[in-house]
């Protein structure tokens, strides 16, 4: 199955204006193409992001969305907020904050439904810990993690992006091997078979210390269809790079 691939930039929280005028500009002027790129920014970045961006073949998103659609929700962010600023994606369920602000399955869940509700495509991470991972939970983790968003999004659960991200390979430099992210992959992708009848154009990228040297060996993998790049993101020669690697 030919998925066009998809290297999605997951910049947390760093930037300032003129790092990232000088990084958006390095991307811009080495135009990768032959694959989908996008960068997630830090909401206060958006507008200018988007202005920056707008007219070329990079996208913007953000790297959360309230699961409300608005309201006394102090600090929160919605989905019409996010598509006002012509954001096509929004990353949901992150482990950073899955983890940090004890986001549930659920809640994650609601927040894509949310996303997609106004045309923001959320990208939905899931991932094992390395205590899950030991203890043989992957499978049984990373199911019931997209299983939420699945029964959620119900028929159109074939519009999210899915990003597997082990949380042990996240800004570790300790990526999976091509053969375990595959392995989890494939798991994924059956399961969005059995649920959505485009699954197998669906994309599931891989996030975790994906770098210009393993990123090729990664995206050649069955059922890799991209990345969610963390650190490497933030240096326009290296995220450049990753994508030249996804457009081979
Ligand atoms: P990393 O982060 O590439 O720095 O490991 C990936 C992510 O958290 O999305």
């Amino acid at each position: 199955m030919n998925r066009r691939r998809l290297v999605v930039g997951n910049w947390k929280m760093h930037g300032s204006r003129p790092a990232n005028a000088a990084l958006l500009d390095g991307i811009l002027q080495a135009r990768p193409v032959g694959c989908e790129v996008a960068v997630c920014v830090p909401f206060p970045y958006l507008s200018e992001t988007a202005a920056t961006l707008v007219g070329s073949d990079v996208r913007w998103g953000a790297q959360d969305c309230s699961a409300h659609e608005q309201g006394a929700y102090t600090g929160e962010v919605s989905a019409v907020m996010l598509a006002e600023l012509g954001c096509r994606y929004a990353i949901v369920g992150h482990s950073e904050r899955r983890a940090m602000h004890a986001e549930s399955d659920q809640l994650v869940a609601d927040k894509a439904k949310a996303a997609l509700g106004r045309g923001v495509t959320p990208i939905v991470c899931v991932g094992e810990t390395l205590a899950q991972r030991e203890a043989g939970q992957t499978e049984a983790v990373v199911k019931r993690q997209l299983s939420a968003v699945i029964h959620t999004l119900a028929h159109c659960a074939g519009e999210m992006v899915v990003a597997y991200e082990p949380v042990w390979a996240i800004g570790t430099g300790l990526s999976a091997s091509p053969e375990q992210a595959q392995a989890v992959h494939a798991l994924l992708r059956a399961q969005l078979r059995a649920a959505a009848p485009h699954a197998d154009v669906m994309k599931i990228l891989y996030g975790g210390s994906v770098k210009p040297d393993n990123a090729l060996a990664l995206f050649s993998q069955p059922d890799i269809d991209g990345g969610l790049i963390g650190g490497a993101s933030l240096k326009a020669a290296d995220f450049v790079a990753i994508c030249r690697a996804a457009a081979q």
